[in-house]
């Protein structure tokens, strides 16, 4: 494992991380002994942040990450976020009095007294133009309550937006081989500030492994099954937004570019990797062989030009039309 600066925190992150929202829900099945499993070897693997929500299974994968601290003495930075209990999901949700009610549930939740990093969950966008809602996550920095906070953002506006404020440490933004534009204009910013940036999504759902195909079939309470349209949120959280069968296709195309023995998982976060902007990718796993097989990527030499170019040329044919000015 290789370790990078979070931002401005002091703080020295795996570059490959956990993502735990699929060890909460909205993945199908998932029994907590084999996503307690998953998380130990993230650990045995060197990785030491673990990005969550307080949504996630509703509470249920932020009580693994309790857990899991309990039965581990190593260090471990743990983000979480606030804001999607709200029902209206609205900028004026975003108060002192609800971050405030968020933040305790996460304190009772991970069993701490002080959150390490607390992300607003991809508010409205009116949220960034809003200083009063920074201002109250000031105060519960200020009350000891967390440590540090950031942003976990659609668009890439949103994004540069956020960063404007000065204790904004971290955007988490969809960044893969099929969601390129962050890295256009948001990237230099963010390191001209020294925000720290969280590539979500990174295997596009799980399409980035290689693993997907036309008759794979997903669970009723599988977001991949159940948002493929954004029934339920924004479907670029899904498949990163890619219509499923143009996918599978760009997927057959760099199939032809792996280097021998290298799975496809490891290549699509090796090419995240090599964007020094990026702090860590934050793959979701259910179990320790797939979080092995994401773990590998950090120990994978850099791509060479060859293989980058033929990447951008995958998407400029076949994604960047679909997605490129969509977020
Ligand atoms: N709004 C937000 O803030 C937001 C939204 C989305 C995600 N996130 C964060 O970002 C993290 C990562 O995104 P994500 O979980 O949506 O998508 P992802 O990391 O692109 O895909 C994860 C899924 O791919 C499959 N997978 C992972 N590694 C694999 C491997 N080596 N081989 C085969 N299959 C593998 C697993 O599902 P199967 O085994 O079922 O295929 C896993 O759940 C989340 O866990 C969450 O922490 C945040």
């Amino acid at each position: 494992m290789q370790y990078r600066a979070l931002g401005r925190t002091g703080w020295q992150v795996s570059e490959v991380s956990f993502g735990a929202w699929a060890i909460g829900g909205a993945w199908g099945d998932v029994r907590d002994d084999e996503s307690m499993d998953a998380l130990h070897r993230a650990l045995d693997c060197g990785v030491n942040f673990i990005d969550t929500a307080d949504v996630y299974g509703d509470g249920r994968s932020e009580r693994l990450l309790a857990r899991l601290k309990r039965e581990r003495s190593e260090p471990i930075v743990i983000a979480t976020k606030a804001g999607r209990r709200l029902s209206p999901h609205t900028a004026d949700g975003y108060n002192a009095r609800n971050l405030t009610g968020f933040v305790e549930d996460s304190l009772r939740n991970l069993a701490t007294d002080c959150l390490d990093l607390v992300q607003l969950h991809c508010p409205p966008t009116d949220v960034y133009y809003r200083p009063e809602v920074f201002g109250a996550l000031d105060d519960l920095a200020a009350a000891g309550k967390i440590r540090y906070y950031g942003v976990s953002v659609e668009r890439v506006e949103e994004a540069l937006k956020a960063i404007e404020f000065p204790n904004v440490q971290t955007v988490q933004i969809i960044y893969n081989c099929f969601r390129q534009r962050p890295a256009e204009l948001f990237f230099p910013e963010a390191r001209r500030r020294g925000a720290g940036i969280l590539a979500r999504v990174p295997l596009a759902s799980g399409m980035l492994t290689g693993k997907l195909t036309r008759d794979s079939k997903f669970a009723a309470d599988d977001h991949r099954n159940f948002n493929l349209h954004g029934q339920a949120f924004d479907v670029g959280e899904t498949f990163s937004g890619v219509d499923y069968p143009v996918a599978l296709e760009a997927v057959e195309e760099m199939r032809r570019l792996l280097p021998a023995g290298v799975p496809m998982a490891a290549l699509a976060l090796r090419w995240i990797l090599m964007e020094d902007a990026i702090s860590c990718a934050i793959p979701g796993g259910k179990r320790p062989s797939q979080v092995a097989e994401n773990c590998a990527a950090a120990d994978l030499p850099p791509l060479d030009e060859k293989t980058m170019a033929a990447i951008r040329a995958i998407y400029d044919a076949k994604i960047h039309p679909l997605v490129h000015q969509r977020w």
